[in-house]
């Protein structure tokens, strides 16, 4: 699909709803004692994904109306084990917190696997933990899906991650609730807290002291409802265009504005992108609540900025948009301190360097980062997605931005995280 130079996106729109925070929900639901109501759940591939997998593990999944999905779970320690794989597909997410859950499953035994980059996706680091709390797990190489693992009696573990990752912070966390005494996570790193936050509401003993958070076993979880913002990840694709295309000014409603989410708004804003809004301060303390706001986007002319590693998971998945920024910002754009990005849905060092040098971007790779020097701006061309949703919504946006428009193969891995993107764009530019 094509994308052409855009003359100025202007309109009104809301963010599409937050695939982090979906994920939790329909688990936390389906872990839950009591009816969860969760009011704008995401629907898309990744998180129909995770209600098929609650289905299936026995939890009752009824779509009310377009936004609205109740799930009547199984309880903390009383999944079923299905008759076949878990079918994670695209879900990264899924793949990584569900086991925390399924290793609590005494003496029961359940299979997860996905897509080909599904099977791309390192495991051993939710395996190493799982297996110290005592649950039994085996997966190709020892590192990829398909996954097994067996359940046990869990005990508490205090457990140091090497690399800052919220999904596995969260497997331990929920594993933890089953295990005997207090389980700790330290980071490198702050990383997303949706699940804390949402543990917190739900019932659940849980602190944080620093880089570390502590979870204290529980009888059930009690979470009552969940109302899903919009996702700050979806709505960066917007930001971006309205940041880059002169005489741009946008709205984007309800967006989720969590510290630990809003990393690429703070970047866009040091870069003098303009982007107006209340985003949540870090205070420290842990509350359950995920705050919204609404976004006032413009065009601003942009400086190079650098990232280093402890900014790194709190936009990991903008970073791209920030080599795309850094194609028309003056001087030196540097992310340092990446390396997970190779081990997302794509290689996604490998797929911003080549496919943004391919439309004309002057940008180098580097072990664990990129550095590109702007503002030759984008000439345009062709670049592919790799299957990857965040890859195909980069491509498109570069597209807007280019001289002579952007050709996406693969814009269809949109569907992943942001079903509606072509066509919200398409609203924001006519
Ligand atoms: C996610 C955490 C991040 C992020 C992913 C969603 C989550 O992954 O990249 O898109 O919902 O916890 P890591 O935990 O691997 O950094």
């Amino acid at each position: 699909m094509r994308f052409e130079p855009a003359s100025g996106l202007s309109g009104e729109l809301r963010a599409p709803p937050d695939k982090s925070i979906s994920h939790r929900a329909a688990l936390l639901g389906a872990m839950a004692s009591e009816p969860v109501r969760i009011e704008r759940y995401l629907h898309a591939a990744d998180t129909d994904s995770t209600l098929a997998a609650v289905r299936a593990l026995g939890a009752l999944v009824e779509l009310r109306d377009q936004d609205t999905v109740v799930v009547r779970g199984t309880g903390l320690r009383e999944a079923r084990e299905p008759g076949a794989t878990i079918d994670v597909g695209n879900a990264g997410t899924l793949l990584r917190l569900l086991p925390g859950w399924l290793a609590a499953q005494q003496g029961a035994s359940f299979t997860l696997d996905g897509d080909d980059s599904i099977r791309r996706r390192p495991i051993d680091r939710i395996a190493e933990p799982l297996r110290l709390m005592g649950a039994e797990l085996s997966a190709r190489e020892n590192r990829f899906a398909p996954l097994t693992v067996r359940g046990a009696h869990l005990r508490a573990i205090s457990y140091e991650l090497a690399v800052a990752s919220a999904q596995v912070k969260s497997c331990v966390l929920l594993a933890g609730l089953a295990a005997d005494g207090a389980t700790t996570v330290g980071e490198p790193t702050r990383s997303r807290d949706h699940t804390e936050r949402m543990l917190l509401s739900a019932g659940v003993a849980v602190h944080r002291n620093g880089r570390h958070v502590t979870v204290v076993n529980a009888d059930e979880l009690l979470l009552g409802g969940v109302r899903v913002p919009g996702d700050p990840s979806s709505a960066a694709f917007l930001v971006a265009a309205g940041v880059l295309v002169p005489g741009s000014r946008l709205l984007i409603g309800d967006v989720g504005v969590n510290w630990t989410r809003t990393g690429f708004l703070r970047i866009v804003r040091r870069m003098h992108g303009i982007v107006l809004g209340d985003l949540e301060e870090e205070t420290g303390e842990l509350s359950p609540d995920e705050p919204v706001s609404d976004l006032d986007v413009a065009h601003g002319v942009l400086e190079g900025t650098v990232v280093e590693a402890d900014e790194v998971p709190l936009a990991i998945d903008e970073l791209p948009l920030v080599a795309l920024l850094g194609c028309f910002a003056e001087g030196e754009t540097l992310v340092r301190g990446a390396h997970e990005l190779r081990v997302k849905e794509s290689d996604r060092i490998a797929g911003v360097v080549e496919g943004l040098r391919g439309l004309g971007a002057e940008i180098e790779g580097t072990s664990d980062g990129f550095a590109v020097r702007g503002t030759g701006g984008l000439r345009g061309g062709v670049i592919d997605a790799h299957g990857d949703h965040r890859m195909a919504m980069l491509g498109a946006v570069a597209g807007l931005a280019s001289r002579e428009g952007v050709e996406v193969r693969g814009i269809e891995a949109a569907t992943v995280s942001y079903p509606g993107f072509v066509e919200d764009l398409a609203a924001l530019c006519s």
